[in-house]
């Protein structure tokens, strides 16, 4: 009786069905009234009382086992029919919603793009500087005004520990770790003690940019600048050059491109002046090659900076800097 079982046990583990009427023939082979498993149960009156323990047990692991299997490739083929588990493959999915890129990513990389075709590329500096990197090494004095309280974040009341007032200390940084020639922009976040307001935020963007090679004039400076403008404002756009101060360029300039709302007439955006400023700009000043380990005989070169929610607002007509930071989906869906 013993080997019985186990000589059923062994062949329905070697059974292998390819469809569902299979399945149903081996429950009727097997576990019907008159399947072979149900017979055990037949025999088993004439097995012997010192025995019937463990044959019943072994009779009932079969049985146990044979179920299970049934049961377990009847469901699977079940599951493979179309229609039988509920589900219509041929449904169409759901779509996924698509976001926009905010408006200030678009103009960083637009410009980014600008410059890459002139030959530029792309490094970062972190947020939380020290003093070097923001102010010594660029020529600040130790009095100027921009290091004040009321101007820089400080952190954890060290002075040498602030938030970057602007990118220009990328300049320090990559400059101190490379040799010239040097040829790249300094996208990223900047921030000012400053009331919140239409006009101006704790929080907003800059790209520096920093070409040092060693003959580098005022010239190329101005072609690159105007090459820029005429390429995110378009080919018609006008720059003009004011003469302005920084104490990390010498000489130094303020950069004007005809106002994009007038074109040059005169109106309230521009104050009626027809020109708008969008970035400072300068020779490099030696004292800042000196710096950074550069010997100012040597190497030449000019900086810019310019902030990206100014130009985003010319580009878009937005007249309020808030909406930038307030993640308004009415706003941010418009581009
Ligand atoms: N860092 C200056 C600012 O934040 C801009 C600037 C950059 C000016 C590079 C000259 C050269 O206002």
């Amino acid at each position: 009786m013993l080997d019985k079982i186990k000589a059923l046990q062994e062949e329905l583990e070697k059974i292998v069905v390819s469809g569902k009427e299979e399945v149903e023939e081996l429950r009727l082979k097997y576990i019907s009234k008159k399947g072979s498993i149900s017979q055990l149960f037949e025999d088993f009156k004439n097995v012997s009382p010192e025995q019937k323990k463990e044959v019943g047990q072994a009779i009932n692991t079969l049985k146990n086992f044979a179920l299970d299997k049934i049961n377990t490739l009847k469901e699977s083929f079940e599951g493979a029919v179309n229609g039988d588990s509920g589900l219509d493959l041929t449904m169409p999915g759901d779509s996924v919603k698509l976001g926009t890129r905010h408006p200030l990513s678009l103009v960083k990389n637009e410009i980014i793009g600008i410059f890459g075709r002139l030959g530029f590329t792309v490094a970062e500096g972190p947020e939380i500087e020290d003093d070097w990197h923001v102010f010594s090494a660029l020529n600040f004095p130790p009095e100027h005004p921009a290091r004040d309280m009321q101007d820089t974040f400080f952190i954890e009341k060290n002075p040498d520990v602030l938030l970057r007032t602007h990118t220009s200390s990328v300049q320090i940084r990559v400059m101190e770790r490379t040799q010239p020639p040097i040829r790249m922009i300094f996208p990223g976040r900047v921030f000012r003690n400053e009331a919140i307001s239409a006009r101006s935020h704790c929080i907003f963007h800059q790209i520096e940019g920093l070409y040092v090679d060693e003959n580098v004039s005022f010239a190329d400076l101005k072609q690159t600048l105007l090459q820029f403008a005429k390429e995110l404002f378009g080919e018609g756009t006008e720059i003009r050059l004011r003469p302005s101060y920084f104490p990390f360029t010498e000489p130094s300039a303020e950069v004007d491109i005809q106002c994009v709302m007038c074109g040059g007439s005169g109106c309230r955006v521009c104050s009626q002046t027809g020109w708008l400023e969008i970035l400072g700009s300068g020779m490099v000043d030696p004292e800042v090659f000196k710096m950074v380990g550069y010997d100012p005989e040597a190497v030449m070169g000019f900086a810019f900076g310019m902030g990206i929610e100014r130009i985003a607002m010319l580009k878009f007509g937005i007249d309020d800097l808030r909406l930038f930071f307030e993640n308004d989906l009415r706003f941010l869906m418009q581009f």
